[in-house]
């Protein structure tokens, strides 16, 4: 009988993976929800806790740290492990973060819509769940590195330096951010003031961004796109390059968020420069992605998983020109306040972290059931193109929207007066929030496909562990 001590840690692994799919289903439903609440704002009984500010936050929380922050635990685990040929440091602390988060999760989906909030957006949550926070993510980073520590092979893989940069930056946003002074065990003020509040929690935001949405999901493009093509990362010098180019840019594009506010001019400037340069190192790793497919093309026609991770890869170099873009202040005058806004964030949302996270969790599950495959591969390929459609009908339509929207609100006519009312341009986004809807309802559709060809392989097979390779062994 094997030794748990010679195999890796599939448990922890195995319950991520789970989870990513079931708040994938929850937050995309109050998505949806709350995409229906803008086309019929009657829609819902008129009870606060069922308000569309309520249950937009809940929806932001469910999908950025539910859905997607189990997708990152599920595969930084996996990846560690796989790579460093070493099981993850400390069994009970690694179930603690499960358990951990999944307790975050339920306070978040609980307060948010009793009206619990900090009001800082993706930061939304009261000071006690934020020091739990803190904890879970401290607890993260011990079993992370920790594992990198005990690793049998002397090279450190560039997947787990952009997990460890996600991981350690989180950890400072968070614990800057949310620094607050309690007023009552559900109500905290925060520790800044004005308008360097506003610079402070757009720093935490658009971090948030590229830390949280980005550099982990790259440690996944990274890791499975290579595995899936059966080819070598197409430059590794150039993965280090991005690394250090993408991290380092990152931490100065915040002010773009606050664009003619009362920010220091420089400061805004500061921050589109840098969200300019952001172009460069973005665009680097996603052709270093691609490229790895060089010589091995034809494989997408036939393989849905790779179909995921390369197409995620389009939509994160479209989100990453339209962010530097928008960035630009003439631009933003136009974009900001619109829905162009909440197209861009969905192209990288829905078409990026959305499809690397599906594509990264089909290549896992039937690893960790001791399956070569999932129990229906047609239905990951229904999938791909079910979900493909629903995000190009949803950003479509907030493209067009947003854009008219901006166009309406700053025509002016000859007399020197307003062309159009507010409520005229609300009138003219309806048929865009339709059209939204039904994107939206359609990417919900993939995503329940997903959860059927999921539990149908879980039943079918009992859940395994895998030997960690004798030192000299092949590599993962
Ligand atoms: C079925 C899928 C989804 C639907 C129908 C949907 C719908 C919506 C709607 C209606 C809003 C509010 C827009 C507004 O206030 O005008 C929103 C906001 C947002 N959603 Fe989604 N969403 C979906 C999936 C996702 C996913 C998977 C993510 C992230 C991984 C995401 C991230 C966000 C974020 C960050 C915002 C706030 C944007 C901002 O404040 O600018 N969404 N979503
Ligand atoms: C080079 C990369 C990027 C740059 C320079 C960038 C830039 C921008 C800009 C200028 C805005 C509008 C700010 C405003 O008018 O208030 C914005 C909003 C946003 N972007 Fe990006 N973006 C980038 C990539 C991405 C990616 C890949 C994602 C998602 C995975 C993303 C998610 C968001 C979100 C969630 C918001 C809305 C924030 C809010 O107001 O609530 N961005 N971005």
């Amino acid at each position: 009988m094997t030794n748990a001590r010679d195999t890796y840690n599939y448990k922890v692994v195995r319950q991520f993976a789970i989870m990513t799919v079931v708040w994938g289903v929850v937050g995309m439903l109050v998505g949806v929800i709350i995409a229906a609440q803008l086309l019929w704002p009657e829609l819902l009984p008129s009870v606060p806790w069922l308000s569309y500010g309520r249950l937009r936050p809940l929806h932001t929380n469910a999908v950025i740290f539910a859905f997607g922050g189990s997708a990152l635990f599920a595969t930084s685990y996996y990846v560690v492990q796989r790579t460093c040929h070493a099981r993850l440091f400390s069994e009970g602390l690694a179930a603690f973060t499960f358990w951990g988060w999944q307790a975050v999760i339920v306070a978040a989906a609980v307060t948010l819509p009793l009206g619990i909030t900090s009001s800082k957006e993706y930061a939304e949550l009261e000071w006690p769940i934020d020091i739990l926070i803190a904890i879970v993510w401290v607890a993260y980073a011990v079993v992370f590195f920790g594992t990198i520590a005990k690793r049998k092979v002397q090279h450190i893989y560039v997947a787990n330096w952009f997990f460890g940069a996600f991981i350690l930056t989180v950890a400072l946003l968070h614990i800057v951010n949310s620094a607050a002074v309690p007023a009552t065990l559900l109500k905290s003020y925060s520790v800044y003031a004005g308008t360097q509040d506003a610079m402070v929690q757009w720093w935490y935001g658009h971090n948030a961004v590229g830390f949280f949405l980005t550099a982990g999901f790259l440690g996944m493009m990274y890791y499975f796109i290579p595995k899936q093509a059966g080819r070598p990362v197409y430059s590794y010098r150039l993965s280090v390059v991005h690394f250090w180019a993408l991290i380092f840019t990152y931490m100065w594009a915040g002010p773009h968020h606050l664009h003619y506010t009362a920010l220091p001019d420089w400061a805004q400037s500061l921050g589109m420069v840098f969200s300019l340069i952001l172009l460069a190192p973005s665009w680097g790793g996603m052709i270093n992605g691609m490229m790895t497919l060089s010589g091995a093309w034809w494989k997408l026609r036939e393989d849905p998983i790779l179909k995921f991770l390369i197409v995620s890869l389009s939509f994160y170099g479209m989100s990453t020109l339209e962010g530097p873009l928008m960035s630009i202040k003439t631009v933003n005058a136009l974009s900001h306040y619109t829905d162009w806004t909440i197209g861009h964030v969905h192209s990288g949302a829905l078409g990026w972290v959305g499809l690397v996270s599906m594509g990264s969790i089909y290549y896992l599950l039937p690893r960790l059931f001791g399956r070569t495959e999932m129990y229906s591969v047609r239905l990951i390929n229904t999938h791909f193109w079910v979900a493909t459609i629903g995000i190009v009908l949803y950003i479509a339509a907030m493209w067009i929207a947003g854009v008219m929207q901006g166009l309406m609100w700053r025509a002016v006519s000859e007399d020197g007066t307003l062309t159009y009312t507010f409520v005229e341009s609300v009138k003219a986004t309806y048929p865009f929030y339709a059209i939204r809807l039904a994107g939206g309802v359609i990417y919900l559709a993939g995503m329940l496909i997903m959860a059927y060809n999921v539990a149908k392989t879980i039943a079918a097979n009992r859940a395994v562990e895998a030997p960690i390779p004798v030192p000299a062994a092949a590599h993962a």
